[in-house]
């Protein structure tokens, strides 16, 4: 049985007092749900994770800390700019998004460099949530497997087999992200199955056990729905874990 996700993806979003705000508001309705049984991962933005970790460590664990993007060089070095898994987990850190399509197309992240992320991260123990997600003319054009494999047959080469479970894959059909188009259950069960037989491929065992979240426009409408699919393991979230509706998603994705 594989335990559902929910991931928080806040992107360029929050200042110190918005995030308190948002925390105070969410975290409350979080913790009163009952019997949740679905691992939480709130990802703010690099430079407020040690301040919302903070927040979120008075929790006992359980709502996790996650990072939004890591450097592909581990350790300490001459890397303007970047931020190492050393780091991540030095501040809390115990989950990282790779390769979200924002980071492919407007910072040219290729499949390559997100292999290498994926390896870093491993490594040092931290949960990736690795996304992969064609663009609109790719599905217009019949492509989606065509892309998705692509960039499936990247992460999979960087994964050991005996570490599969413990990456996390997300299917973010890009036409889906911010846009209000949710991708029906059907469709997203569709490249979910396909990706889960890919990685029945290098070992059954692990593919029924790595979750596959969905995103793209999930909205406490959409997402009981989408999570009552047999593999869609949970959401990541844009826009909606900005607001207390993030807490309705969980609550759906616990009811699975
Ligand atoms: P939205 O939920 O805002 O569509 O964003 C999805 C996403 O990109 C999460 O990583």
């Amino acid at each position: 049985m594989r335990q559902a996700m929910v991931a928080g993806n806040w992107k360029m979003h929050g200042l110190h007092a918005r995030n308190e705000e948002l925390l105070a508001a969410l975290l409350p309705s979080l913790q009163a749900l009952p019997d949740r049984d679905v691992e939480v991962v709130v990802c703010p933005p690099s430079i407020y994770l040690e301040s919302v970790g903070r927040v979120l460590a008075a929790l006992d664990g359980d709502i996790h800390l996650g990072a939004q993007n890591v450097c592909s060089q581990a350790g300490q070095g001459a890397y303007t700019g970047e931020v190492s898994v050393e780091m991540l987990r030095d501040v809390g850190c115990t989950h990282v998004i790779l390769g979200h399509s924002e980071r492919r197309t407007l910072f040219a992240e290729t499949d390559e460099a997100v292999a290498d992320k994926l390896r870093v991260a491993l490594a040092a123990g931290l949960t990736p949530i690795v996304c992969v997600g064609e663009q609109l003319a790719e599905r217009e054009a019949g492509e989606t497997e065509a892309v998705v494999e692509r960039q499936l047959t990247a992460v999979l080469a960087a994964c050991p087999s005996d570490q599969l479970a413990n990456m996390v894959l997300a299917y973010e059909p890009v036409w889906a992200i911010g846009t209000g188009l949710t991708a029906t259950p059907d469709q997203a069960q569709e490249v979910h199955q396909f990706i889960r037989t890919r990685i029945a491929r290098v070992d059954a065992t692990m593919a029924g056990l790595v979750r596959i979240l969905y995103g793209g426009s999930v909205k406490a409408a959409n997402a009981k729905e989408l999570f009552a699919m047999p593999d869609v393991d949970g959401g990541l979230i844009g826009g909606a874990s900005l607001t207390t509706e993030f807490t309705a998603i969980v609550a759906a994705a616990g009811a699975h």
